[in-house]
């Protein structure tokens, strides 16, 4: 999983390639190389470990590398260490160190994916006297395309294509070749490229926002397809080597949207964007007063088919499938199972057309969720997609895709992405309530107006943030955090507990509240913090006592309940209310603070909040 870029152009390429990279360091961040080209001279590769700002110091921000086509990556280690030599672009020459400098090579590569059976075709390159200095699947990819360049005597894309039959796995690839000044190769499987063109130049890289400063005209070049970029020429081909034609495509928003627009760090931002993020959402599937799935190719009469549903994704996601199975087994009794997309396909679920598979996953590349979709697919159920980055490859393969309109996410750690997939799913399920007639008109009308009303109750709970702000400054140095919840209030705990993790590196788990007792409140000590969501009438009581037996025991508690009587306000130390809403829909209230206090407690600590440690946000290997 890693991000790569590519410019050919009148301008000095290596400036706007570190540009790019920069918007596409959430993709990976252990290292970073460029490969550039001044006219008919060699290419330049320069290569930097850690974060994108080492390469830019190494090349005093691009200026000391000349010439005006190049192509880069911001990596995230798969095959071999984050090391030097492993960093891209890689080159098919025999060179002895790590493919830095000018570069002899006839090709030089950056790679985004997996090349399953790398092992197998190293041997046969190896056998025909290539010798290889780093462990990448890439280096072996770049060296075989020059093996077929030179074996056959074929031009570029030939080269490329007979690659592609001979690998597995997926890619997005960037490639140079010594006779083709001017020029970059580009191929694509199952991995995310684009190809963007302006007056007098070509673009290329994982993800739109990191060429949105240039231009807005895109091609999203498909699975096993092959593009050729030249100063104002984009051609593509297909796996034969045939000319195809592509549709162009204007990006409507805007680049601003995906800078930090005056928030210290990304993740504040799109907190802060999540009134938007649902509104936007809601208002695409909520037409006079009713909703309408049409546009998503979900009609009443499928919702009316259904048996059963299954959710599948992966981390944040999941947890959005497990608020939905709530709300949806509830209001429209309809049987929800949720699986871990990596875990989907070791189990042998029965799948027919009236079960619908709903794969939710903000990147839409997800591979495990991927996985998963295809898998549903073949087995013949009918699968929808629930996505937020248009044109993605889940997106793409589903039979029926729901868009979330959150824009562009860049921290990691997801946020507004997870409150727009909340809010698509209640949306369905108020409609398959509607539909399968468990619930009245008047309670449908009712239903919709609370949603409406989620993006001015989250901008009231935002208001509050003061009082996390300093609540997460005593809690800094906690060792460990339990959230607890029963029913609704679990999942959501679920997502509190990993927004807390991911960023503070702090230990937290999540429980279902009555869980706790069997074996995990051994763990509560002295002033171990225990955070209760409190938003289910039901079984808010119930959760209360169990906060009480770890109080008992020396925790310190919080809360996070809605506005009015709260039994527990002299039990709990720290409570935070959230205003009223259909208890259903409650949970788009209730993760912000949890949101807010991971935010908070990673930046009291010091830490690199939109990029933490380990993490990438679109974790495209399985
Ligand atoms: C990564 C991200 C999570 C995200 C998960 C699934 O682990 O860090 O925030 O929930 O992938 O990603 P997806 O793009 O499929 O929603």
């Amino acid at each position: 999983m890693c991000g790569i870029v590519g410019y050919t152009g009148e301008n000095q390429a290596a400036p706007i390639l570190l540009d790019g990279l920069k918007r596409l360091e959430y993709r990976g961040y252990d290292s970073a190389g460029l490969a550039v080209r001044d006219g008919d001279a060699l290419a330049e590769v320069v290569k930097a470990t850690g974060k994108l700002y080492h390469l830019a110091d190494k090349t005093d921000q691009g200026r000391s590398l000349p010439g005006n086509c190049g192509i880069g990556h911001t990596r995230w280690a798969t095959h071999g260490d984050p090391s030097l030599i492993n960093a891209h672009p890689h080159v098919s020459g025999n060179c002895s160190g790590s493919g830095s400098g000018k570069v002899e090579s006839d090709v030089v590569g950056v790679h985004n994916g997996i090349i399953e059976n790398y092992g197998e075709l190293k041997e046969k390159l190896l056998r025909h006297g290539y010798l290889f200095y780093s462990d990448t699947d890439t280096e072996v990819v770049v060296k075989l395309v020059d093996y077929y360049y030179k074996k056959y005597k074929i031009g570029p894309v030939d080269a490329i294509t007979r690659t592609m039959v001979r690998v597995r796995g997926s890619y997005a690839l960037a490639l140079m070749f010594k006779d083709h000044p001017g020029e970059i190769f580009a191929a694509r499987k199952d991995s995310p490229l684009i190809i963007g063109t302006a007056e007098n130049a070509a673009f290329l890289a994982s993800d739109v926002p990191a060429i949105l400063k240039y231009t807005r005209s895109v091609y999203y070049i498909g699975n096993l397809q092959v593009a050729r970029l030249s100063p104002g020429s984009v051609k593509f081909y297909d796996l034969n080597g045939d000319e195809i034609t592509l549709p162009l495509t204007e990006i409507t928003w805007d680049a601003e949207a995906a800078e930090k627009g005056g928030y210290e760090h990304f993740m504040l931002k799109e907190i802060h964007e999540q009134p938007a993020a649902v509104r936007d959402t809601l208002g695409s599937l909520i037409k006079d007063g009713k909703i309408d799935l049409t546009a998503a190719g979900i009609t009443d009469d499928i919702l009316l088919s259904l048996s059963q549903i299954i959710i599948t994704a992966c981390g944040s996601a999941w947890h959005v499938g497990i608020a939905a199975q709530y709300v949806i087994e509830d209001m429209a009794k309809v049987p929800v199972r949720v699986e871990l997309a990596s875990e989907f396909r070791y189990r042998s679920l029965p799948m027919s057309k009236n079960i619908l598979v709903i794969v939710i996953s903000q990147s839409g590349e997800t591979a495990d969720s991927l996985a998963a979709l295809r898998l549903a697919k073949e087995k013949g159920a009918e699968t929808l997609a629930v996505v937020n980055v248009v044109g993605s490859t889940i997106a793409r393969e589903a039979d029926h895709v729901l868009y979330t309109l959150a824009g562009p996410e860049i921290a990691v750690a997801t946020t507004k992405a997870y409150s727009a997939q909340l809010v698509a799913l209640d949306a369905l399920a108020v409609q398959m309530a509607l539909v399968k007639g468990t619930v009245s008109a008047e309670q449908y009308s009712h239903l919709i107006e609370e949603l409406i009303g989620i993006p001015d109750k989250i901008t009231r709970v935002l208001e509050d943030k003061e009082r996390l702000q300093w609540f997460s400054s005593k809690i800094a140095n906690a060792h460990d955090i339990f959230f607890i919840g029963r029913g609704l209030d679990y999942a959501i705990s679920l997502e509190g507990s990993l927004k807390m993790k991911e960023i503070s590196y702090i230990h937290s788990e999540a429980y279902a509240a009555g869980e706790l007792k069997h074996g995990t409140i051994s763990l509560i000590e002295k002033n171990t913090l225990v955070i209760g969501v409190l938003t289910q009438s039901q079984m808010i009581e119930k959760t209360i006592s169990n906060m009480a037996e770890c109080k008992s025991r020396g925790a310190y508690l919080m809360g996070v309940t809605t506005n009015g009587n709260f039994a527990g306000e002299d039990s709990v130390n720290f409570t935070v209310y959230i205003p009223r809403t259909d208890e259903h829909f409650v949970s788009s209230l209730a993760v912000v603070p949890l949101q807010l206090l991971g935010y908070y407690t990673s930046v009291n600590r010091g830490l690199d909040v939109d990029k933490p440690r380990n993490l990438a946000k679109s974790v495209t290997v399985e």
